[in-house]
């Protein structure tokens, strides 16, 4: 795997955030993966917590390794939240859902108490955009969103904007952990995040979108012998 010891690194220093008694936002991710394995040792020695899964694919990784979890709709507090991103920018804006799962990692964010993003330093970027941002759309008229969405980014001072739909095996549209399709959209860049952000939501079809703004507090960036903490 690419960057994995920067992975892992950023990873091992978000344990300094957890504390005995937290609930836990588990994100989801090759990043995340690392966290919560470090996780599971720490409660194998002891540590009571428990996790909320931001994905299917989270909620197993965590049952294998013995990490208790609480059902979301059972939780009153998230103290902490530790996922991954695909773009970060020097406002701890992020761009999220490489993975598809981007809904259930936006609501656990922002119900917790804090998030921390846990990156390798090619996440690290000066304007979000380059990574394609996700769209979670509903699949029930997708193409008329797509055009809607597109003209959304343009009004938001997106150039151009190509949209695809993410498909998956047997080049079918890719269903999320909500059964919803997901639009890749490729920006080049994104100027100005919150508008972006502002004018997606108001798109009918969009279910939530990839831009995280003001939801991340710290941002942690792995690197071969440590990680670095920045926090706004
Ligand atoms: C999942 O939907 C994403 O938001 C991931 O958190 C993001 O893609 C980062 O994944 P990696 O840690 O695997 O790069």
């Amino acid at each position: 795997m690419a960057h994995e010891t920067e992975k892992r690194n950023a990873a091992a220093a978000a344990m300094d955030f957890v504390e005995d008694g937290m609930t836990l936002g588990l994100g989801t991710g090759s990043t995340a993966k690392f966290f919560v394995e470090f996780l599971a040792e720490e409660i194998a020695d002891g540590l009571v917590v428990r996790g909320v899964p931001t994905s299917e694919e989270t909620r197993r990784l965590a049952e294998s390794l013995g990490v208790p979890l609480v059902d979301i709709e059972q939780v009153d507090r998230i103290h902490l939240t530790v996922d991954g991103a695909d773009e970060v920018d020097g406002q701890a804006q992020l761009i999220k859902g490489g993975g598809a799962a981007l809904l259930r990692e936006k609501i656990v964010a922002n119900a917790s108490d804090l998030m921390v993003v846990i990156a390798d330093p090619s996440k690290q970027v000066e304007a979000l955009g380059a990574f394609p941002l996700p769209v979670e759309v509903t699949p029930f008229g997708y193409t008329i969103t797509a055009k809607k969405v597109y003209d959304a980014l343009c009004q938001a001072g997106v150039l151009r904007p190509r949209i695809k739909v993410r498909t998956g095996p047997g080049n079918i549209p890719l269903r999320t952990d909500g059964g919803n399709y997901i639009l890749d959209c490729d920006c080049g860049t994104i100027p100005d995040a919150p508008k972006a952000a502002a004018h997606l939501a108001h798109v009918p079809g969009v279910v939530e979108h990839g831009l995280f703004t003001h939801l991340c507090r710290v941002v942690i960036i792995g690197s071969e012998d440590g990680a670095t903490i920045f926090e706004y």
